[in-house]
C-alpha cells in the first residue's frame, strides 16, 4: 500500500512544479520527469513485481489514475503558458509601425514601348488593328507578292504548322487583311508577335513587330519620310536624325531601310576613345524596313489602280534596346523581376 500512497503524492507535487513553470520547454522537462519511460511513475511501478500478486491490480489502477491526472495537469499548464505567450506577443505588437510595402508589378518594357509607339501613330491619325499569329501561307506570303518559289521565302526562316499554315514571320499579312476589310483612305498600325526559326545572341524565335500602312489617293514617298521622321523624333528625341537607304522587299517598290543616328554615341561612332559597339563606329543604326506598297499587293486585295500608299515594319525589341540602352536581347525573355521593375510602374 506504500506504493499507492507514493503514487498519489505525485500529482500534487507535479502541480507545484507546474505552478513555477513559465515556458513550454520547462513543461516538457516536467512531463518527461513524471510520465517518461524513466520517469517517476515508471520508477515506482518497477517495484510491482515484488508485491503480492493480489495487490498488484490496485496499484496498477492507482498508477493509471495518477497518469491521467498528471496528463490533465500538464495540459492545463500548457494552455495557460501558451495563452500568456500569445498575450505577450500581442502586447509587443505595434499597430503604429508602417506596413511592409506590397510589391507592385510593372508593365514589360516591350509592352511599354509598343504602347508608346502606337500612341505616337495614334496621334498622327493611325488606327490600331490586329491580325492572327497563326496565319495562312496566302496572307503571310502570296498576297504580299512572295510566290512559292520566290527566293525571298528563304530570307525568313518560316515555322510551318501545315503546308499552308504558318506562324506569321512578320506583321505584314495584317496589311493585306486590313485592305480586304477596309476601303481607302486608311492609316493603321498593327502591333504583335512574329515567329522565325532563328535563335542566337541577337535573334529569338518569337519577337514583336509593329506594321504600319497608310493608303490613299495621293500618298507619296514624301509622306513616308515625313511620318517616319516624326515618329523617330517622338520616340528617340528631337535631335535624332533619320536616314533613308534603298533596299528591297517583295511587297514594296521602291523600298527603303531607315537608320537613325546612333542613340548610344550620339552619331559620333565613338564614345571618348572607345569605338561604339552598338553602331559599330558607323554612327547609324537600322531600325525599320519600309517602302511604297507594290502594285501587285493592291491587285491581290482588289484595290483600284489610282491608289497609292506606304508601309513599314519595325522590331519592338530593337527599338526598346536602343531607347533604354539595353545590350542583350535575352533580358526581354528571361523576365527577371529586377530587370523588369526598372521600366516604370503598372500604368
Ligand atoms: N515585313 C518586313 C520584315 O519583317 C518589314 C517591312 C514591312 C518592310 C513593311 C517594308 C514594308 O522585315
Amino acid at each position: 500500500m506504500d506504493l499507492i500512497r507514493e503514487l498519489e503524492s505525485l500529482a500534487p507535487e507535479l502541480e507545484k512544479g507546474l505552478a513555477q513553470a513559465s515556458s513550454l520547454e520547462s513543461l516538457e522537462e516536467l512531463r518527461i520527469a513524471w510520465l517518461g519511460r524513466k520517469g517517476r511513475i515508471a520508477a515506482i511501478m518497477s517495484g510491482l513485481p515484488k508485491l503480492d500478486p493480489a495487490e498488484r491490480p490496485k496499484v496498477g489502477q492507482a498508477a493509471n489514475r495518477v497518469k491521467e491526472e498528471c496528463s490533465r495537469l500538464l495540459e492545463e499548464a500548457r494552455k495557460r503558458i501558451a495563452g500568456s505567450q500569445e498575450k505577450k506577443r500581442l502586447e509587443r505588437f505595434d499597430p503604429s509601425l508602417p506596413g511592409r510595402p506590397v510589391w507592385q508589378g510593372s508593365l514589360h518594357p516591350v509592352t511599354l514601348v509598343t504602347e508608346e509607339i502606337c500612341d505616337v501613330f495614334n496621334t498622327l491619325g493611325f488606327d490600331i488593328v490586329q491580325g492572327p499569329e497563326v496565319e495562312t501561307d496566302y496572307y503571310n506570303f502570296e498576297a504580299l507578292n512572295i510566290p512559292r518559289d520566290h527566293p525571298a521565302r528563304d530570307m525568313q526562316d518560316t515555322l510551318y504548322i501545315t503546308e499552308n499554315i504558318v506562324l506569321r514571320t512578320h506583321t505584314s499579312p495584317v496589311q493585306a487583311r486590313t485592305m480586304l476589310s477596309r476601303k481607302p483612305p486608311l492609316a493603321v498600325v498593327a502591333p504583335g508577335k512574329v515567329y522565325r526559326r532563328d535563335s542566337d545572341l541577337t535573334h529569338t524565335p518569337m519577337f514583336h513587330q509593329i506594321e504600319g500602312l497608310m493608303v490613299g489617293q495621293d500618298i507619296t514617298m514624301a509622306n513616308l519620310r515625313g511620318i517616319l521622321t516624326a515618329f523617330i523624333q517622338a520616340i528617340f528625341g528631337k535631335h535624332t536624325k533619320a536616314r533613308f537607304r534603298p533596299s528591297f522587299f517583295p511587297f514594296t517598290e521602291p523600298s527603303a531601310e531607315v537608320d537613325i543616328s546612333c542613340v548610344i554615341c550620339g552619331g559620333a561612332g565613338h564614345i571618348g576613345n572607345e569605338p561604339c559597339r552598338v553602331c559599330k563606329t558607323t554612327g547609324w543604326v537600322e531600325i525599320l524596313g519600309s517602302g511604297m506598297v507594290d502594285p501587285a499587293v493592291f491587285k491581290a486585295v482588289g484595290y483600284p489602280e489610282d491608289i497609292s500608299g506606304f508601309a513599314f515594319g519595325l522590331g519592338v525589341e530593337r527599338v526598346a534596346m536602343l531607347k533604354y540602352g539595353i545590350d542583350d536581347l535575352r533580358l526581354f525573355f528571361e523576365n527577371d523581376a529586377r530587370f523588369l521593375s526598372q521600366f516604370g510602374q503598372y500604368a
